[in-house]
């Protein structure tokens, strides 16, 4: 367990949201126990900070099954995180933030994710309470690649801070924002600038865009130090 966290603390978060690309084809092995533990007790940290109910759940079962998971390109997931919350009007958005937290330290644990939105929501074995829902669920396990990069929007479409006026600090958590996983790679999302506070907000309508402003926030505060609002 001690060598796993030593490894965790030798990758910074910039290099993990540099690394980290959506794989969706899987190894057939087994994640081990230890990371499994690591991973775990981060969840139980965020779940008491964040009143969540997030699950890792080690076999995935028919959730990744079928011929529209076929046709998506999912093959041999072996396990997944469930993000699952008490309904509440920030449930998404806070599900965005602490999902992409899990994605970075797979990431450090030599694991790779990809967030799924269309899965097979019955399939899902985690514990949801009457009063709770599940968001959607990452993927994990031993990617057959690292996955690839993919287009991305330029800073000076998703921040209406003009160029002159842009600190250093800024334009790098908005670099680090887009390379964030987004639903379809979609990036609607602005970043501005109340004073020296960074604020962000969705730019249009789209599938899961309060997930992806959960996630893209997160990457903006772990590479620049700064809460966004
Ligand atoms: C909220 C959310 C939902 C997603 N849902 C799916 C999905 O259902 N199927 C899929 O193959 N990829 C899904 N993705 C992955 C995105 O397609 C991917 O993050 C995006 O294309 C950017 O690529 P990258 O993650 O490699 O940077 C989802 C990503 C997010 C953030």
């Amino acid at each position: 367990m001690d060598q796993i966290v030593e490894q965790v603390e030798q990758m910074t978060d910039l290099e993990a949201i540099t690394l980290r690309h959506s794989v969706r084809v899987y190894k057939r092995v087994r994640i081990e126990q230890e990371k499994i533990d690591v991973i775990r007790d981060e969840i139980d940290r965020l779940n008491e900070k964040y009143h969540l109910h997030i699950q890792f759940i080690s076999k995935a079962g028919d959730v990744f099954s079928g011929l529209p998971s076929m046709l998506a390109g999912w093959k041999n997931v072996s396990s997944y995180i469930a993000l699952v919350g008490r309904k509440r009007d920030k449930l998404d958005e806070l599900c965005g933030y602490c999902g992409e937290r899990l994605v970075l330290l797979a990431q450090k644990l030599d694991l790779n994710t990809c967030w799924a939105g269309m899965f097979k929501r019955k399939e899902v074995k985690a514990e949801i309470g009457d009063n709770e829902r599940l968001v959607l669920v990452i993927a994990i396990g031993y990617g057959v690649t690292e996955g690839s990069s993919r287009k991305s929007k330029p800073v000076e479409f998703v921040t209406d801070v003009r160029e002159d006026d842009m600190p250093e600090w800024f334009r790098c958590g908005v670099t680090a924002a887009l390379l964030a996983p987004t639903a379809m790679n979609q990036q609607k999302f602005i970043f501005s600038l109340d004073g020296d506070k960074p604020t962000v907000r969705t730019s249009a309508n789209g599938p899961f865009v309060r997930v992806d402003l959960g996630i893209v926030k997160y990457h903006f505060e772990a590479v620049t130090g700064k809460k966004v609002y």
